[in-house]
C-alpha cells in the first residue's frame, strides 16, 4: 500500500512538473510579459542573500557570541541550547524555498569545505576556480539538471567566518583570512526569463525563507531550559545583553539594507 501511494505521489509530481508547475498559476489566460532575464533575477536575490547573511553573521552570531550566546551545528537537538550557524541559516532558507511553489534552488559550496557534502564538483568546481580569481559571477545553463544556474562569490565578510572555519575540527583549511572567497552560492531556476510577478515571487520566497528559519531559531530558544534565554524584542545583542530582535525587527533591517538595490533593478 505504501509503495502504491509512493508511486502515485511520484506520478502526480511528474505530471505537475511536465505541465509546467503548479496548475492554478499557469492557468492564466493572458500571457504575461517576460520582463527580467534569469541572470538579473538571480543577481537580485543573491544581493538580498549577501545582506541577510552578513547581517545574521555579524549582528546575531558575532555580537551574540560576545554576550555568551552559542551557535552550533547541532542547534536543533533538544539538549543543545544554541542557534544556527550561518551556513545552516542559509540551508534553512534554501529548504523553505524548496517547500514553496517557487522553483528556485539555492546551495552553498566550497573547494575546501568543512562538510564534504558541500564540495563543488564538475562544472561548478571549474567555474568556482574562476570566481576565486576575479570574483565575477558565473552564469550558465546546466544541461544535466536542465536549469539556468548562477554562482556568486561567498566572501568572508565578518571576523566570525574566519575564526570559526579556521578552528573547526573538521576544517580542510585553517588559514582563511577576512575578505577571502570562502565559497560560492549556487542558484538555479528553470526558465531563461521571468515576468514581473514571477520575479517578485522569487524575492518573496527568499524573504519568507529568512523569516521561517529565524522563527525556527526563536522557537528553539523558547524551549531553552537554562537561564540564558535571550529576551526577544526590538533590541539586538550589540545593546549589551542577551537580546535578540523579533522576526519583524530582523526583517525590517534586511529590508532597509537591501531594498535600494533591489528596487533600482525592479523599476529599471
Ligand atoms: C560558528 C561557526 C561558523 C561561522 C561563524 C561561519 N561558518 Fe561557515 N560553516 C560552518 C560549518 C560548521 C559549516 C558546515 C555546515 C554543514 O553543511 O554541515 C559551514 C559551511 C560553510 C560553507 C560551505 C562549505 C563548507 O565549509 O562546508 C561556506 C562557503 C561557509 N561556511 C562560509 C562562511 C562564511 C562566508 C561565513 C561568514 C559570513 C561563515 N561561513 C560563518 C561554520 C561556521
Amino acid at each position: 500500500m505504501k509503495k502504491f501511494t509512493y508511486i502515485l505521489a511520484t506520478l502526480s509530481t511528474t505530471f505537475l512538473i511536465s505541465c509546467g508547475g503548479v496548475p492554478e498559476k499557469s492557468k492564466d489566460t493572458k500571457k504575461e510579459k517576460l520582463e527580467f532575464s534569469v541572470a538579473e533575477v538571480l543577481e537580485m536575490v543573491s544581493k538580498e542573500n549577501d545582506v541577510t547573511r552578513t547581517l545574521y553573521t555579524k549582528a546575531i552570531v558575532g555580537a551574540g557570541k560576545k554576550q555568551g550566546m552559542k551557535f552550533d551545528e547541532d542547534w536543533q537537538k533538544e539538549d543543545v541550547e544554541a542557534g544556527p550557524l550561518p551556513a545552516l541559516f542559509l540551508r534553512g532558507i534554501a529548504n523553505d524555498i524548496r517547500k514553496s511553489d517557487v522553483p528556485l534552488g539555492l546551495y552553498l559550496g566550497s573547494d575546501f569545505p568543512i562538510n564534504k557534502a558541500n564540495k563543488f564538483e564538475g562544472k561548478q568546481g571549474e567555474l568556482f576556480k574562476k570566481i576565486k580569481e576575479d570574483r565575477i559571477p558565473q552564469h550558465f545553463y546546466d544541461e544535466d539538471q536542465k536549469v539556468y544556474t548562477a554562482m556568486f562569490a561567498d566572501v568572508a565578510g565578518a571576523p566570525a567566518c574566519v575564526s570559526c572555519h579556521n578552528k573547526h575540527e573538521q576544517t580542510t583549511k585553517d588559514d582563511w583570512k577576512l575578505g577571502d572567497v570562502m565559497g560560492a552560492t549556487t542558484w538555479q531556476y528553470p526558465t531563461d526569463s521571468l515576468s514581473y510577478d514571477a520575479t517578485i515571487a522569487v524575492l518573496k520566497a527568499y524573504r519568507n525563507g529568512t523569516k521561517a528559519i529565524y522563527k525556527d531559531y526563536l522557537d528553539e530558544i523558547a524551549a531553552f531550559k537554562s537561564s540564558k534565554k535571550p529576551e526577544i524584542g526590538d533590541k539586538w545583542p550589540s545593546a549589551g545583553g542577551l537580546y535578540l530582535p523579533s522576526p519583524e525587527v530582523f526583517l525590517d533591517s534586511v529590508r532597509e539594507l537591501a531594498s535600494y538595490e533591489t528596487m533600482t533593478v525592479l523599476l529599471k
